[in-house]
């Protein structure tokens, strides 16, 4: 099938790809030159394992091109809706301009029996809205609303087996002309035994909003173990594993630390509270509030964390961050605690050098104020203490006894509580965790 994508970011430019891997003809569309040049030389703009790779093996077939040029979306069968929904400066709610503006621009290329697929995560009832549009301009043209799951880092394998397809039709209904046309899309996908569920638009919608609430409130929940577990001398590590084995809890994603970061999860539950209150179910909502406001808590915790570990002050201290990126295997610094972490206890007066293996460039672009070396050795010379807070494997193989001739105090503070305390401590370390005794 002849496929388009409108927006190439950190969605758009994998599903672009992987659309391709499925055997189709893809055009990927973005308004940003430089990236259109780097994925159009196979180079992926954001560091995602196996993109390149990827990216190469498409475009030798010829399946995969990329433009800035809008009208290279005429002659698809469909088109992929995949630009970002940021939160709003100064409100909680989602910022819709990109995508009304993709689904505008696309509004003149579109032939009878196109579907217009929306991707990115939006409000509910946005999809109701910009159905309207479709119509006004091409009634017999469709809309459905796709959400994806992918996580970054996983994003390849996320998008080419994802654990379900949801497709949201006016309908709601099986029966729906798109929905044949998005079982031609996912053809190869659907043959691997991957559940499809057909629903309304508003269902459609809300399973992005509710699944990505779910996950930060399963994390937050942990956090707020993790605090009682502090007060109680106890290890959240350990309770987690203990809940983790009822299979109705299950362990994923009960990891305590330093919370929950990144592009979606912390903008999602904002964008839904204030989706829900402009529908008179706020209510419904306020204990994202506090799911929220626990996710934030950690952040100042490990602030203060830290100046108990240097002694009772900050001023002066030459702090080492590891990680800068909002998790491993990603080079994405969205609200990144641990960048956020960093800033705080610079502005505090400590001397902080971040280190990162892929997201220095993009964290030095946000925080201009922080100091960045990316050599491993250099960044933990000299250091009075070292904060371990983006859990790259390189950090969780760091060999305790080594590290601690690099640096002048041997303290660390394990902000994702993956290393083993017994191991460092017997190396000499003063070592915290969060949430452990
Ligand atoms: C998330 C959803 O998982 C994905 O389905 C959705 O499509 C987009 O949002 P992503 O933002 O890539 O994906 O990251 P995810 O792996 O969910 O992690 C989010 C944050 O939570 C990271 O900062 C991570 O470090 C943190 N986290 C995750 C924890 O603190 N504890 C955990 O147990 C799990």
């Amino acid at each position: 099938m002849r496929i388009s994508v409108v927006g190439c970011g950190y969605l758009g430019a994998v599903h672009a790809a992987c659309m391709a891997k499925l055997g189709h003809e893809v055009v990927g569309i973005d308004v940003d030159e430089r990236k259109i040049a780097e994925l159009s030389a196979a180079s992926a703009p954001f560091y995602e394992p196996g993109l390149e790779e990827l990216l190469r093996d498409v475009q030798e077939t010829g399946r995969l091109s990329f433009t800035t040029d809008m009208s290279a979306a005429a002659g698809s069968e469909v088109h992929f809706v995949c630009v970002g929904t940021p939160q709003k400066k100064g409100e909680n709610g989602a910022d819709l301009t990109f995508v009304d503006a993709a689904t505008a621009a696309l509004l003149p290329y579109l032939q009878p029996g196109n579907v217009v697929v929306g991707k990115s995560t939006v409000p509910v009832g946005t999809a109701a809205r910009l159905e309207a549009l479709v119509l006004d301009r091409e009634p017999e043209a469709h809309l459905v609303w796709n959400p994806e799951f992918l996580r970054e880092g996983h994003a390849v394998a996320d998008t080419l087996r994802p654990d379900r397809l949801v497709y949201g039709v006016a309908s709601g209904s099986e029966d729906h002309a798109a929905v044949t046309i998005l079982d031609e899309v996912y053809a190869s996908t659907l043959s691997t035994g991957t559940p499809r569920l057909v629903t309304d638009h508003p269902t459609a919608e809300l399973v992005k909003t509710a699944a990505n609430s779910f996950l930060a409130t399963k994390i937050s929940f942990i956090n707020a173990m993790a605090e009682v577990c502090e007060a109680a001398g106890a290890d959240v590590t350990r309770l987690a594993d203990a809940i983790g084995m009822d299979d109705r809890i299950g362990r994923k994603f009960l990891h305590a630390g330093i919370g929950f970061g990144g592009g979606c999860l912390p903008k999602d539950i904002r964008a839904f509270m204030a989706r829900a209150g402009e529908l008179g179910a706020d209510q419904a909502l306020t204990f994202l509030r506090e799911v929220d406001a626990i996710n934030m808590r950690r952040r100042t915790r490990v602030v203060e964390l830290t100046r108990e570990l240097c002694g009772g002050g900050l001023l002066g201290k030459k702090i080492t961050v590891l990680g800068a990126a909002f998790k491993p295997n990603s080079d994405d610094v969205r609200d990144s605690p641990a960048l956020s972490i960093a800033a705080q206890l610079q502005l505090q007066g400590a001397v902080v050098t971040v280190t990162d293996p892929k997201a220095l460039s993009n964290a030095a672009k946000r925080f201009p104020e922080l100091q960045y070396e990316p050599d491993l050795d250099a960044a933990l010379a000299n250091s009075d203490a070292l904060l371990l807070l983006t859990e790259w494997q390189e950090y969780r193989d760091m060999d305790p006894y080594a590290t601690r001739m690099a640096v002048t105090t041997p303290r660390i503070l394990d902000g994702r509580n993956v290393l083993d305390a017994g191991k460092w401590r017997a190396a000499g370390w003063t070592y915290r965790g969060l949430g452990r005794p």
